[in-house]
């Protein structure tokens, strides 16, 4: 019970601008360890901006970020990712020329460079080693139903398995925390439902999940925390139930003309 009620980030206090716009203000949350906490907003709330702050890819003004008990002041998005702080992009981000197992097959580089093995290919443990990441990222492709994919060339993907592509090769870093920006955007009704199903899979094994979505269902089926932001602070957070009946988030997304009521 007290593990799942750990942290393993920690938002204190972060503050961002942009010229005149406060894009980010005081802004406090915490990520428990084992769940998928879901940060919701309107458009411009400030969402995707948390995300380039705790990568450290902007430069935060004020505030900590502290992840696993370290905090992630000065140090390079790179040296983040190696912490196994993982992230995702709003827009899928592909290799071209690569096929969908290559594609994943990337995401290992974070374990493989620690292990010294890129500089080794020609050794047969290193073959070996390959082998054992070939296997690893078609068993991430399965659970993603995108195993029929295997070799097919990433950018002759539907937008949709493309943007699943990404989260299996973000799996195959063995996050300590997986950061997701908008996942279901651009997805069909059966590739939601496959992203649900992959959401509920990661979970279930014990990656705690951080993710921006508008997707309303999506956030109440698999969501066990919500901060909810608008105009750059926290303005509610809580379990889906308490969240979909507060006034203040209603009112939220009344305002806005994209999005419907959660
Ligand atoms: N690089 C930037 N330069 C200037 N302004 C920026 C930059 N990035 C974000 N902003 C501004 O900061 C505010 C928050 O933007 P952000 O992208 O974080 O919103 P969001 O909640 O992710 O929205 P959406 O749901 O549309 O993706 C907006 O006013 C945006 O215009
Ligand atoms: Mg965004």
């Amino acid at each position: 019970m007290t593990s799942q009620m750990d942290a393993v980030l920690s938002v204190r206090n972060l503050t961002k601008s942009f010229g005149g716009v406060r894009a980010v203000e005081k802004v406090n949350f915490d990520v428990a360890a084992g769940g998928v906490t879901a940060l919701i907003g309107p458009n411009g709330a400030g969402k995707t901006t948390i995300f380039n702050l705790i990568t450290n890819i902007f430069v935060k003004e004020d505030g900590r970020i502290i992840f696993f008990g370290r905090e992630l002041e000065g140090m390079s998005p790179v040296a983040i990712a190696e912490l196994g702080l993982i992230r995702t992009f709003q827009s899928a981000r592909v290799f071209p020329g690569m096929t969908a197992v290559e594609n994943v097959m990337i995401g290992a580089h974070r374990l493989a460079q620690r292990h010294g093995f890129s500089q080794t290919l020609w050794l047969s443990s290193s073959r070996k080693e390959e082998r054992d990441t070939r296997a690893t990222a078609e068993a991430l492709l399965d659970l993603a139903g995108l195993l029929q994919f295997r070799d097919v060339h990433s950018t002759d993907l539907p937008m949709g398995a493309q943007k699943l592509l990404e989260i299996v090769r973000a799996l195959m870093a063995r996050p300590k925390l997986l950061c997701l920006d908008e996942p279901a955007a651009g997805l069909n009704d059966t590739e939601t439902q496959e992203l649900t199903n992959l959401l509920r899979a990661i979970r279930q094994n014990g990656t705690p999940i951080l993710v921006i979505e508008h997707n309303m269902s999506l956030v109440m089926n698999v969501a066990d925390h919500i901060v909810v932001m608008d105009a750059g602070t926290v303005i509610a957070t809580g379990a889906p139930k308490v969240i979909q009946e507060d006034p203040r988030v209603i009112e939220a997304y009344l305002g806005t003309e994209h999005h419907a009521v959660p």
